[in-house]
C-alpha cells in the first residue's frame, strides 16, 4: 500500500506529517512516488491565512481530478484547516472521504491499519473533527518520534495550541489551549535523535517561552529556560539547538543568559514584532508596546553581539493608519532584523479582530506590504554583506542545485551557503569561509 501526504503551514504541522509517515512506515505502507498511484493521500492543512486556503482548496480540485484516473485512492484532511472546517470538506462532489482535527490526527493511522476507511459501515462523511473537541487539548497527543531515517536535521515539539489569543489569530482555536509535553518524552525523542545521527534540532511550540511543567510525583517544575539549558547539557552529537517561536512578552533575562552561556544553542532568535505602532499592538492584543520590544531587543544584543534575529511583520491591520504604518516601517529601519516574515492583514472568521471590520484597501495592504519587503531586502543583503571575509560552522544538507562538487548547507544563524565539499561531507558540519554573496545565497569556501 501506497501513501502521499502534503503538508502545508508551520513547522508543527511539518513536524506531524513525518510522525504520519514513520507510522504508515512502520505498518509497511511505502512512500508513493506520485499522487497518482497512491492508495491513501492525506493532506496536511493550514488556516492561519486565506491564502493557505485558498491554495488547499485549489489542492482538493486537483484530487478531484486524480481520483477520476485513481478511484480506489482514499483522500483524507488533516490539520488546522480540517479542525476549523470540519464536514464542510465532504459533500457530494468532494473528493474528501475523511476529515481529522488537530485532536484526532493519530487516529489516522488507527483508521488506516483497521481499515475503516474502507469499510461501507464507516461511510465517506465520518468526521472525527467534532466541535466541541476544539478547544480540549486534553485530547491532544504528543507523538513519541517526528524524524524520519536519513534526517540531519528535527523537529522536536515541546508544546501544542496557544493561550495569548492575538486579535488575529486562528491557532487558539484550532490548536487550542497551551499544553506543555512531558519532559522525559521530550529527553527520550531527543537521545534517540542523537542515535539517528541527527545533528540540529528545532524545539517547537507557538510560543516556547511559555513553556511549563510540573511532575506530579517528583514536584520538579520546569520553564523553558530550565528545559533548554537541560537540553543543552545533555546532547553530545547535536551542537545547534534551535527553538521556535517566542512571544517577545514572555522572552525572560534567565533565557537570554542560558543561550549565552551555552555553546550549542544557536546564535539566532524568531521574535515576531508584527507592529510598531502602540495603538496597534494594543488592538491586536500583542500585551508589549514599542519600548520594550526596543528595550528587549537591546537587552539581547549587549549578551549576545552576534545573535541574529529575525521576526514577523502584518501590515493592513484594522484602522492602521499611515502613521501607525510609519511606526512599523521605522522601527524595522531602526533595529535591523536579519530577517522579515512580512505579511498583510487577512480576516479569520472567529477571531476578535474579525469584528473590527477590514478597513484597510486591498491596494494599499498590498503597497504597504510591498513597502516594507523592499526595505527589508535591503536591510538582509546589507547585514549578510558584512559577514563576507568571516569564517563560519555550516551543517551541510546537500548537494546545491545541478551540482555534484559543491554542496548547501545553513549557517547558525539560518543563512543559506553554497561551498566547494564532496558527498562526505553532507551531514556535518564543516568549517566555511563566506568568499561572496549571490541574490540571497552566501557563497563559501572550505576551509582546511
Ligand atoms: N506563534 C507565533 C507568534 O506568535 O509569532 C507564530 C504564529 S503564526 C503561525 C505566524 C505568523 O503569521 C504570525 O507571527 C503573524 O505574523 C502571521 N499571521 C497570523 N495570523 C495572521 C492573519 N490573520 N493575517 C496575516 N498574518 C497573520
Ligand atoms: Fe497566534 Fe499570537 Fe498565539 Fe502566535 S502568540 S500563535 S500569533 S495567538
Ligand atoms: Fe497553520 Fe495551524 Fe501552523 S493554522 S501556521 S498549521 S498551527
Amino acid at each position: 500500500m501506497k501513501y502521499w501526504i502534503e503538508t502545508y503551514g508551520c513547522q508543527m504541522n511539518k513536524a506531524e506529517s513525518e510522525a504520519l509517515e514513520l507510522a504508515l512506515n512502520h505498518n509497511k505502507w511505502k512512500e508513493a512516488e506520485d499522487p497518482m498511484e497512491a492508495d491513501l493521500t492525506i493532506i496536511n492543512t493550514c488556516s492561519v491565512r486565506e491564502t493557505a486556503e485558498t491554495r488547499i482548496w485549489g489542492r482538493i480540485g486537483y484530487y478531484k481530478k486524480v481520483k477520476k484516473n485513481n478511484p480506489a485512492m482514499t483522500l483524507i484532511i488533516t490539520g488546522c484547516m480540517a479542525e476549523r472546517l470540519g464536514n464542510k470538506f465532504i459533500n457530494k462532489n468532494s473528493p474528501v472521504d475523511k476529515v481529522f482535527g488537530t485532536f484526532t490526527k493519530n487516529k489516522i493511522i488507527d483508521s488506516v491499519l483497521q481499515k475503516t476507511i474502507f469499510d461501507p459501515i464507516f461511510p465517506s462523511g465520518q468526521n472525527f473533527a467534532s466541535e466541541d473537541s476544539m478547544p480540549n487539548n486534553q485530547t491532544y497527543e504528543f507523538n513519541k518520534l517526528h524524524t524520519t531515517e536519513g534526517k540531519f536535521k528535527a523537529f522536536v515539539p515541546i508544546m501544542n495550541g496557544c493561550n495569548n489569543f492575538c486579535s488575529y489569530c486562528i491557532v487558539p482555536y484550532v490548536r487550542g489551549r497551551e499544553l506543555s509535553r512531558n519532559p522525559e518524552e521530550i529527553f527520550s525523542e531527543i537521545e534517540k535523535l542523537e542515535t539517528m545521527g541527527v545533528k540540529e534540532i528545532t524545539l517547537l511550540g507557538q510560543n516556547v517561552n511559555s513553556y511549563y511543567y510540573e511532575d506530579k510525583e517528583t514536584g520538579e517544575k520546569l520553564d523553558f529556560p530550565f528545559l533548554l539549558k537541560k537540553i543543552s547539557q545533555q546532547v553530545s552529537s547535536i551542537e545547534w539547538i534551535r527553538f521556535l517561536t517566542s512571544h517577545p512578552k514572555d522572552l525572560s533575562e534567565k533565557l537570554i543568559s542560558v543561550i549565552a552561556e551555552s555553546t550549542n544553542i544557536c546564535r539566532h532568535i524568531h521574535l515576531p514584532l508584527q507592529s510598531g505602532s502602540d495603538v496597534i499592538l494594543k488592538k491586536m492584543n500583542r500585551k508589549y508596546n514599542s519600548d520594550f520590544y526596543n528595550t528587549l531587543i537591546k537587552k539581547i544584543k549587549d549578551n549576545i553581539p552576534d545573535m541574529s534575529i529575525t521576526t514577523d511583520i502584518i501590515v493592513g491591520f484594522p484602522g492602521e493608519t499611515q502613521e501607525d504604518y510609519n511606526m512599523t516601517y521605522d522601527m524595522i529601519n531602526s533595529i535591523k532584523f536579519n530577517e522579515a516574515f512580512t505579511y498583510y492583514y487577512n480576516p479569520r472568521e472567529g477571531t476578535n479582530a474579525f469584528n473590527f471590520g477590514d478597513d484597510i484597501p486591498k491596494e494599499e495592504k498590498i503597497k504597504r506590504l510591498s513597502e516594507v519587503i523592499k526595505l527589508q531586502r535591503k536591510i538582509s543583503i546589507m547585514k549578510k554583506k558584512e559577514k563576507i571575509g568571516t569564517t563560519f560552522k555550516v551543517l551541510a544538507e546537500g548537494f546545491s542545485k545541478n551540482n555534484t562538487t559543491e554542496l548547501i548547507g545553513r549557517t547558525e544563524s539560518d543563512e543559506m551557503i553554497v561551498f566547494n565539499a564532496g558527498q562526505d561531507r553532507i551531514g556535518l558540519y564543516n568549517i566555511v569561509k563566506i568568499l561572496f554573496l549571490k541574490g540571497n545565497t552566501f557563497i563559501g569556501e572550505t576551509v582546511k
